[in-house]
């Protein structure tokens, strides 16, 4: 199992838009497999191409029904509000209560090229919206008001001077910043 290494929050490359997906081809498969993996070992939901230094407009994630890929996402509609302790792989060990529409319906492609819409309530609805996010550059510490970024900020500061975050379960002790739990880590 080969994986990429998880871009963290400072790293340049996650404030950049990444660009539409033109062809559909070995490449990209591979490179949706390795994310895949790369997702797993890190232990998140959810990882945008960004969030491994690629500039694509893709993401993979699974909450729980197997492995998926989206590409060229967008969101066509959108309502209520949803409040939730999200986190992100770029961010690891740290979770900020943020408030985004419940609901939202995406549009994109797979990797065979089949146009796919679906409505995301909830848990799905928030990790399409925060991965669309990685492909327009935003991190969710940009969604936090001022005050509370940057607390973020300090806290996150912190944690780099205690010692690299762990990425995975095999890399010891886990970060614990703010009672994380992994789980939520899109
Ligand atoms: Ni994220």
């Amino acid at each position: 199992m080969s994986t990429f290494a998880v871009r963290l929050f400072g790293d340049p490359v996650l404030r950049q838009r990444a660009a539409e997906v033109e062809e559909l081809d070995g490449d990209l498969a591979r490179l949706a497999s390795t994310m895949i993996d790369t997702m797993y070992e890190a232990i998140g939901l959810g990882l945008a191409a960004p969030q491994v230094g690629v500039l694509k407009r893709m993401y993979v994630y699974d909450l729980g029904e197997g492995p998926q890929v989206l590409i060229n996402p967008e969101i066509v509609e959108s309502s209520g509000a949803w409040t939730y302790d999200e986190g992100c792989l770029s961010l690891p060990g740290m979770q900020f209560e943020i408030v985004r529409p419940k609901l939202v319906t995406v549009q994109g492609i797979d990797l065979d090229a089949n146009e796919v819409v679906f409505e995301g309530d909830e848990l799905m609805g928030r990790l399409i919206q925060h991965e669309i996010d990685h492909l327009d550059g935003t991190l969710l510490i940009e969604r936090l008001d001022p005050d509370r970024r940057k607390e973020a900020l300090r806290e996150w500061r912190r944690a780099q001077l205690e010692g690299p975050p762990s990425m995975g379960p095999s890399s010891g002790a886990p970060a614990v910043v703010g009672g994380s739990d992994r789980s939520r880590h899109l």
